[in-house]
């Protein structure tokens, strides 16, 4: 295969090289195509756009294929728990014992947040979204410890990654208790990282919450499948943010933003309120999939279709054994489950959704999971962001360690031509 592309030019012929990743990708590298050319490319919705080089996360979308560091993501379904999957992606490899021990004791001593901030929560409305106060909060950590504004080696860096996916979860679970009007139940340093968070949403001062191991286990495999996805949208906003050196919890927050969109992390949400629809409104499954496949509706079948899976989700499939395996064990028969499984199959037979490989992704399950957990339907993005909140560290200083540019992309401006200024009274 050629290692240079050509292109030609008003007549001129360029030649621009071949970048080859690991699993050989090939990209065109036209880092000097404006200088050279004076054209720009456009790619909206960057389909074919590489932003960078990383070495954290390899998919292909076409294969159904999701490696964290080289490791596939169906190995991840019957053992690591998430701290030791959060390790490997940030620092590009397994932890061993000790770096293990060390970095979940630090997780344990640092679940607490401030108890300034713990005030901040009392101002937020109760029915403010638990995404802009997650968002808010996360943000506000850099109020809290300044200390970790400047991370530039390893040490100092690995503290402020230790505490931000501590504190999220604290935060997560304090959101939920603000909106229900219960006393906030602080971090137990006896539990364990996802069997914590339950606690602290879900006990009450006189009540300990008795946390059952496969509602624990399919938390934690929720977690670990979301824990990075290379250059998603929310991805791509912690880099962009990072890129102006902007620090951590700044570059994080804008993060939980991105995620929060109905097209990215609020799909589990819009897959819940679909179902819902069509339980509560007399539509038959098969009525919405009709609907989903007429533009002029306005109405797309949630959960389903993928930007880079033109085959299958493969977290998909794992999700969907949790929800067979958790439902019947907690006793819960949920309509909302039997719908999703005719829609699901309804459209795997339809020919609209085989010609434009639209197969169920990852947030077609989680939210029924959730909900038989008992997680309300607004904090779905929130758990979400808890998962990818390792992605979005490691990603950060993978960037941070490597040199860069500020991530500026152009555009063709395509407004008014030069117009003048109109004082106010000669306007129309
Ligand atoms: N229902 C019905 N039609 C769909 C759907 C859907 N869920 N998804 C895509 N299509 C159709 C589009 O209308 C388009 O049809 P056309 O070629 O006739 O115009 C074609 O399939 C391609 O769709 P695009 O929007 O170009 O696909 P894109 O890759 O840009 O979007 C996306 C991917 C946003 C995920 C889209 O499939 C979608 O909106 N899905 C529903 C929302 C969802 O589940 N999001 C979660 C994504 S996973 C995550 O963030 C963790």
């Amino acid at each position: 295969m050629s290692d240079v592309a050509k292109l030609i030019l008003d007549g001129k012929e360029y030649e621009f090289p071949i970048t080859v990743g690991s699993e050989q990708e090939r990209g065109i590298d036209i880092s000097t195509l404006r200088a050279r050319t004076g054209h720009i490319t456009l790619d909206q919705g960057y389909g074919n756009t590489g932003s960078c080089q990383s070495a954290i996360t390899y998919i292909d979308g076409d294969k159904g294929i999701l490696r964290y560091r080289g490791i596939p993501i169906e190995q991840f379904a019957n053992g690591p728990n998430f701290i030791e999957v959060a390790w490997l992606l940030i620092f590009g490899r397994l932890p061993d014992e000790t770096e293990y021990r060390s970095f979940a004791d630090e997780l344990t001593h640092e679940a607490n947040i401030d108890e300034g901030m713990r005030h901040h929560f009392d101002s937020f409305p109760r029915k403010a979204p638990p995404m802009a106060i997650l968002a808010s909060m996360v943000s506000a950590l850099s109020c809290f410890h300044p200390e970790f504004m400047d991370l530039t080696d390893e040490e100092r860096f690995c503290a402020a990654a230790a505490r931000l996916i501590s504190k999220i979860r604290t935060i997560a679970a304090f959101a939920y208790r603000h909106a229900k009007g219960l006393p906030y139940i602080y971090p137990d340093p006896n539990l364990k990282f996802v069997h914590n968070f339950l606690h602290m949403m879900f006990s009450m001062p006189y009540d300990q919450f008795i946390c059952d191991d496969l509602v624990r286990d399919a938390l934690n495999l929720i977690l670990i499948l979301h824990a990075d996805h290379e250059q998603n949208c929310s991805t791509s906003t912690v880099r962009m943010v990072g890129s102006s050196q902007a620090n951590l919890f700044a570059s994080c927050s804008a993060g939980i933003g991105a995620l929060w969109g109905p097209l990215h992390g609020g799909a589990n949400v819009a897959v819940l309120q679909m179902l819902e629809k069509i339980h509560n409104g007399n539509l038959t499954p098969e009525e919405y999939v009709k609907l989903a496949k007429d533009k002029e509706s306005g109405v797309r079948l949630m959960g389903f279709g993928h930007r880079v899976y033109k085959n299958f989700d493969p977290r998909a499939k794992l999700i969907g054994d949790i929800a067979n395996e958790l439902l019947p064990r907690l006793g819960v028969h949920d309509p909302l489950l039997d719908i999703a499984r005719r829609l699901e199959e309804i459209a795997l037979e339809d020919p609209y959704f085989i010609e434009r490989n639209l197969y169920p992704n990852v947030d077609f399950y989680s939210g029924i999971i959730l909900r038989a957990i008992g997680i309300p339907t607004d904090m779905f993005t929130v758990i979400f962001a808890i998962g990818r909140l390792p992605g979005w560290i490691a990603h950060w200083w993978e960037q941070n360690q490597a040199p860069s540019r500020i991530a500026r992309p152009r555009q063709i401006y395509v407004g008014n031509g030069m117009t003048d200024y109109t004082p106010m009274p000669g306007r129309k």
